[in-house]
């Protein structure tokens, strides 16, 4: 066991593309979604303590809970106990992402803490019951886990590496500070699947979640065609339920331009992993 205080971070999940194709008897939805990460997000730290505990800092701290209603601390207690330790941990959180927004929030959270803690407590992060708990957290929380680029099936959580044609480029998250319930989005989906995705057509890519978030969401109209006017933009779309929308730019100056413009909305200016 590390007694330092250890850190991770959990970098913002982007969706480049996210196809609904069915309803499922359980409630999810089969998708077919291509995950990507920002280099930035939240920060996680840790040091191992006789007991379990979170606080929690930064920008979007407000609001979140501290017990096993965050889904932190359900990634704690079930490693803790599915690994049978009798050790504990001081997290600290620090919440510098919109929450309830679409670009993995509680699910990046999750999986940061899962590779913290099996790290502080000796667990090898690549053995299959971390993941197996990453699954139980969450349809997302196992991509978030890997951390790479990976197309995912069924719920999302089916992965396999794919090669982002985007890697490294300049990239401007905007939200306009509305929360949106993925469950309340999916809901809406209009239930006509427009087709399977193609890897390698990003031209084609979707995000079937737009329209059912815009009618939740009238906002995220707005920000998508501000992004689609802004000099530079390459490739616009919306990320995972909303209600965060994303623009990848040629250059570092166009976006930071773009992103000077977004005063009334959360901007990061970032870059894709
Ligand atoms: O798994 P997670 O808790 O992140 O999902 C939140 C909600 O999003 C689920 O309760 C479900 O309503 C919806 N969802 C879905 N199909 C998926 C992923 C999520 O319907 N593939």
């Amino acid at each position: 066991m590390i007694a330092s205080l250890a850190t991770e971070s959990a970098p913002a999940k982007i969706n480049l593309a996210l196809h609904v194709r069915r309803r499922r008897p359980d409630g999810y939805h089969d998708l077919e979604t291509l995950f990507a990460f920002a280099v930035e997000g939240d920060l996680l730290h840790a040091k191992v303590a006789d007991r379990l505990s979170l606080e929690i800092g930064g920008a979007f701290a407000a609001g979140l809970g501290t017990g096993e209603e965050n889904l932190v601390m359900r990634a704690a207690i079930t490693l803790r106990d599915r690994f049978g330790l009798e050790a504990g941990a001081a997290i600290r959180l620090e919440k510098h992402l919109p929450i309830a927004s679409g670009i993995g929030g509680g699910s990046a959270d999750a999986a940061a803490a899962l590779r913290l803690l099996s790290r502080i407590w000796g667990i090898d992060p690549a053995d299959p019951a971390v993941s197996a708990i990453a699954a139980e957290l969450g349809a997302d929380v196992r991509a978030c886990l890997l951390g790479q680029p990976t197309i995912g099936l069924g719920r999302g959580d089916a992965l396999t590496p794919f090669a982002n044609p985007f890697a490294g480029e300049p990239l401007l998250l905007v939200n306009p500070l509305v929360a949106v319930s993925t469950g309340q989005v999916f809901a809406n989906w209009d239930r006509v699947d427009h087709g399977a995705l193609q890897p390698g057509r990003p031209g084609s890519w979707r995000n079937d979640l737009t329209a059912p978030a815009i009618a939740l969401a009238p906002a995220i109209a707005d920000v998508l065609e501000r992004l689609a006017a802004a000099s530079g933009a390459t490739f616009v779309r919306m990320s995972g339920s909303g209600a965060t929308c994303f623009a990848i730019f040629e250059s570092e100056v166009a976006r930071d331009a773009a992103a000077a413009a977004f005063t009334d909305c959360w901007a990061l200016a970032t870059r894709l992993g």
